[in-house]
């Protein structure tokens, strides 16, 4: 099974490019649904959760072609609505096909993703809005079947703030008869990236990056060519690693103005920044200052970042204090930073972290995405060797992480091979 291993204690120096976004391209590679002509997406990262999703595609029919540094695709012969549970349990982003799929082609039977490591994560404001929409919506043995002839506009409150949800949405409504308003949309950058991509695809589209989206449906999209958005958490993730383990960091094909609330927390922990359009140069000459962080949809502190921050802390001066409020199971890292020598008490949703100064390699082991990538940067700091086991995790969401933190003076390296991921907490 493959590992990091990691020598820790060494600052980092040197320049990064940052790759396409996970989050924006899971949906986007899902739009392609939505119109028989081809759809040519660049910046378009290398990961495990984007082959998923090709895969997923492959099998409803849809045309695929990889070209350099990204992929086109054509649905114009589409041969199956069915996201099989097979793929949907290792991806939950597959869920991104079933408005495209009712909105197109009048139905779609996509099974139910089921249990998430980072917490319960259900799907029904997907359903509500479609159902809204004027999709009849049952659960088949295991599998949510929509169908409508044609969608219609409406307006839709989503009960709480759903990224996903707002996607799908959104993408339904772009060929429905009518105007659709969703109200409580989320404001992730991701969202507008999508909505850019759409709207380059023929769609009407007005307020993304609003809490209210308004979308003028159309009769049909036609095909474009769009690049995705820089990734702001593999950014948010190297930015926190500089600062726990001292030194300085260029990031290039960044997108700064993403990133407000990490940059400011990296700010108060003491970091100087310096960022230009998509550039972001970060440097670190002292010891962290704990930072207190509370976790929140977009424009506040992305959950995603939370493991990080926490890694951060776990070497800085002080005390920090870090509450969870998206996920209700997303401290499953705290055990493994233990074994590092951290001292951080979790209790609900809430972590305090009291600053060591050291930490000192060991044997941990990744439980989803994000915790990886907190525990990479704890072994990064740490003292001695750390190994990272079950990367699969890792490998789901950032692109060649060990290389790119190799090419600025990490010592980590990949040892045993990298099986295919069997959690699905995308
Ligand atoms: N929720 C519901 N019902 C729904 C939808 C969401 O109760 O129908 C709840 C969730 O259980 C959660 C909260 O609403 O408590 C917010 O979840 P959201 O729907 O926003 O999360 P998501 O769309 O499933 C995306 C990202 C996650 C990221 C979250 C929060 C993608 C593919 N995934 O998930 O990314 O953590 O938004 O920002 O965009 C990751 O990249 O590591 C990752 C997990």
């Amino acid at each position: 099974m493959g590992k990091l291993k990691i020598e820790g204690g060494r600052p980092l120096r040197g320049e990064i490019a940052v790759s396409g976004a996970k989050n924006a391209a899971l949906p986007i590679l899902c739009a392609s649904l939505l119109s028989a002509d081809a759809l040519a997406l660049s910046n378009v990262p290398d990961l495990h959760d984007v082959e998923t999703a090709l895969r997923l595609l492959g099998t409803l029919g849809v045309g695929i072609r990889r070209t350099e540094g990204g992929v086109t695709l054509q649905a114009s012969g589409v041969t199956s609505v069915e996201a099989p549970y097979d793929l949907v349990k290792t991806m939950r982003a597959s869920i991104l096909v079933l408005g495209p799929l009712v909105a197109r082609f009048g139905e779609a039977r996509v099974s139910l993703p089921g249990g998430c490591a980072i917490g319960q994560r259900p799907v029904d404001q997907h359903i509500k809005g479609l159902q809204a929409m004027g999709a009849s919506i049952s659960i088949e043995h295991g599998y949510v079947v929509a169908k409508a002839p044609r969608l219609k506009g409406t307006r839709i409150v989503t009960d709480m703030v759903t990224v996903t949800g707002t996607e799908n949405l959104m993408m339904a409504a772009v060929l429905a008869d009518g105007e659709t308003v969703i109200e409580n949309a989320a404001r992730e950058p991701e969202v507008v990236d999508l909505a850019r991509a759409l709207v380059a695809m023929g769609a009407r589209i007005d307020g993304a990056g609003t809490d209210r989206i308004v979308v003028h449906g159309v009769a049909q999209l036609h095909g474009a060519e769009y690049a995705v958005m820089p990734d702001r958490i593999e950014a948010g993730t190297f930015l926190c690693a500089v600062a726990a383990t001292g030194g300085e960091l260029t990031l290039t094909r960044v997108m700064p103005d993403s990133m407000d609330a990490t940059l400011d927390k990296l700010r108060e922990a003491g970091a100087q920044i310096e960022t230009g359009a998509d550039f972001i140069r970060l440097s670190m000459f002292r010891r962290p200052k704990a930072v207190n962080m509370r976790t929140a949809p977009y424009p506040g502190f992305a959950t995603d970042m939370q493991a990080q921050i926490m890694a951060m802390n776990a070497v800085a001066e002080g005390t920090g204090v870090i509450t969870e409020t998206i996920f209700e199971n997303r401290f499953m890292h705290v055990l493994e930073m233990q074994r590092l020598g951290a001292d951080i008490t979790a209790e609900g949703n809430t972590a305090v972290v009291r600053g060591v100064e050291r930490l000192s390699g060991a044997a941990v082991m990744a439980t989803d995405l994000r915790a990886s990538a907190g525990l990479v940067i704890a072994g990064l700091v740490a003292e001695g060797e750390t190994l990272v086991d079950r990367i699969y995790h890792l490998d789901r969401g950032y692109e060649r992480m060990e290389r790119k933190l190799a090419s600025v003076g990490a010592r980590i390296e990949r040892v045993g091979g990298t099986p295919a991921a069997t959690a699905s907490e995308s």
